[in-house]
């Protein structure tokens, strides 16, 4: 490939990734973009195929029984000449971890929101997340075709309550309480769409129209028409200005109305959306920037997943990579470790359908065939110094002590913690004892202990117990030994240590937690896991 090709090619990718709440109308929406993309030819089959415990971005089975999506997958088709990399994101707050994850890997995130509930808990945390990365954003506001809160309203609440600018780039056009259509800001196009009866299941026929059109008048009537006319002047003159430069900053996001469910207004959003945002753009690196076209092959790993297919008994290592291009059979450093890897064909993934890939290059995500070698935050690179800021371990804050019921396959439970972990499943953790050392998980979320019991039992064959533990936050912590033994001493507290030998202070309450990080200063708290083993 020349460097004008592969220039080409990195300009076109587009590797976004979902934020919403759940119920937000996200797997309605990812299945409206697939539609649209030709990766499925009616849309309903995401759905009805999860029924048909079939489902296209859930893989394990756990999932498909309690209908929700628990882990990141990537989907990725081509449209209208734009390589789609789609993170899916879980829903479920348990799995937020998984979320951020996805989020270091995207470019850009569309921020999905319900026309009746604005800004929720689970929007609220994951724009954080974008907002430090200052990822673009692009909202779109869900569910137009029932009434909900005042587009202008619902504006005013985005911009209080996230801080960030918003402005108008499509606005939802009403006949009587109905989504008829929306206008296009940057065209200047009114689009007026057809109502099709296979509930949303095909892309409607739209009719493009100008704002000074007197079909418009014939289309909405002389009242809603000049009503229309007078809130588009409204918006040009009072409402806050297109400013794409400060979208491209992550201080500004555009707007835009719709309805997944109906398709209306999804096209234009679509489309103004690969347009507008980012390919693959330099990444910050302990070498500096790395510029994604110049620079030779690097990535990073941000997620792992053992066990996708039993009957394979894999491990994929999903790689985003950041520059340069993928070439199977050619050989790469793990920074980390200092260890050279052969890059396998990598496996691309149409979700659970996998097919083998060829090319991938800066933006594109690949799972990785793995025997251990790789993490979760590991940069894979030909330049073996070169290292990306990783991907955070935030402090868990369930934790409890794992009962094997047949202690003869302790072998077992060790090698499926050890898998579970690296996956960033759990956070294993060690407290010391008399008779060696105790393995205690902590999690984020509490349904994640329920996946740790099915997929022990699924995948390792070992039936296990989880003992609650009262603590309910945890900071990794460095100073002075004798320091820490004792804070870790008092009531209320325990000493563990990761996988890493990183030690960690278990904490019954964030008051004990605060109070210990003011007074104790010779230690230092951290609640996202340090990079570098403790000397
Ligand atoms: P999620 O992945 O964000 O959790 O949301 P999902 O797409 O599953 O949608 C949640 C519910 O909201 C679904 O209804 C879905 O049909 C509905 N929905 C999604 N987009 C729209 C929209 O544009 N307008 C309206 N009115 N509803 C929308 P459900 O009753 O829970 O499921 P179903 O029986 O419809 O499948």
């Amino acid at each position: 490939m020349t460097s004008a090709s592969l220039e080409r090619e990195i300009g076109r990718r587009r590797t976004f990734a979902i934020i919403s709440h759940p119920d937000a109308g996200k797997t309605t929406l990812t299945e409206k973009l697939l539609l649209y993309g030709g990766a499925i030819h009616l849309a309903g089959s995401v759905k009805s195929r999860r029924a048909a415990r079939h489902a296209t971005s859930d893989w394990l089975e756990m999932e498909q029984e309690r209908g929700i999506s628990i882990t990141a997958s990537v989907l990725h088709f081509d449209y209208q000449g734009f390589r789609i990399n789609l993170l899916d994101t879980p829903g479920h707050q348990d799995f937020s971890e998984d979320t951020y994850r996805a989020l270091m890997a995207a470019d850009s995130a569309i921020m999905l929101l319900d026309n009746r509930k604005g800004v929720e808990t689970q929007t609220r945390k994951l724009f954080s997340v974008c907002r430090r990365r200052r990822l673009p954003i692009f909202t779109f506001v869900n569910k137009c075709d029932r009434v909900g809160t005042d587009p202008l309203g619902l504006l005013d609440d985005v911009q209080n309550e996230l801080g960030i600018r918003c402005f108008v780039a499509t606005w939802p056009i009403r006949e009587n309480d109905r989504l008829i259509g929306v206008y296009d800001r940057a065209a200047e196009q009114v689009l007026l769409y057809e109502r099709t009866d296979d509930h949303g299941q095909s892309r409607p026929a739209a009719r493009s129209l100008t704002l000074d059109s007197a079909e418009l008048d014939e289309q909405l009537g002389a009242t809603a028409a000049a009503t229309l006319r007078e809130e588009i002047e409204l918006l040009d003159i009072a409402a806050e200005p297109p400013d794409w430069g400060a979208v491209a900053r992550g201080e500004a996001s555009p707007v835009y109305f719709g309805s997944a469910l109906t398709n209306f207004g999804v096209d234009v959003f679509l489309e103004r959306f690969l347009a507008a945002a980012p390919p693959p753009a330099p990444r910050e690196s302990t070498n500096g920037p790395i510029d994604p076209v110049s620079e030779p092959f690097s990535g990073f790993v941000f997620k792992v997943q053992a066990n996708m297919d039993l009957r394979h008994r894999d491990r994929i290592a999903f790689l985003r990579v950041c520059s340069g291009r993928f070439e199977a059979g050619s050989e790469a450093t793990v920074s980390r470790t200092g260890k050279s890897l052969r890059l396998a064909e990598p496996q691309e993934f149409m979700a659970r359908e996998r097919t083998h890939g060829t090319e991938a290059v800066a933006g594109d995500v690949v799972g990785l065939h793995d025997r251990g070698n790789l993490r979760v935050g590991d940069t894979v690179a030909v330049d073996g110094t070169l290292e990306y800021p990783g991907v955070p371990r935030f402090s868990p804050e369930h934790f409890a002590q794992i009962r094997m019921e047949d202690a003869l396959r302790r072998k077992h439970l060790d090698r499926g913690l050890r898998h579970l972990a690296e996956e960033g499943t759990i956070l294993l953790l060690f407290a010391p004892s008399i008779t060696g050392p105790v393995p205690i998980v902590g999690a984020v979320g509490r349904l994640q202990f329920d996946v740790l019991v099915d997929r022990l039992e699924r995948e390792y064959s070992v039936t296990v117990r989880l003992d609650p533990l009262p603590f309910h936050c945890a900071r990794w912590v460095q100073g002075p030994d004798k320091d820490i033994e004792k804070t870790a001493g008092a009531y209320g507290r325990r000493r563990v240590e990761d996988t890493d030998g990183h030690p960690m202070i278990l904490f019954d309450n964030e008051w004990a937690l605060q109070r210990s990080m003011s007074q104790d200063d010779t230690l230092t708290f951290f609640d996202v896991q340090p990079r570098k083993p403790v000397d």
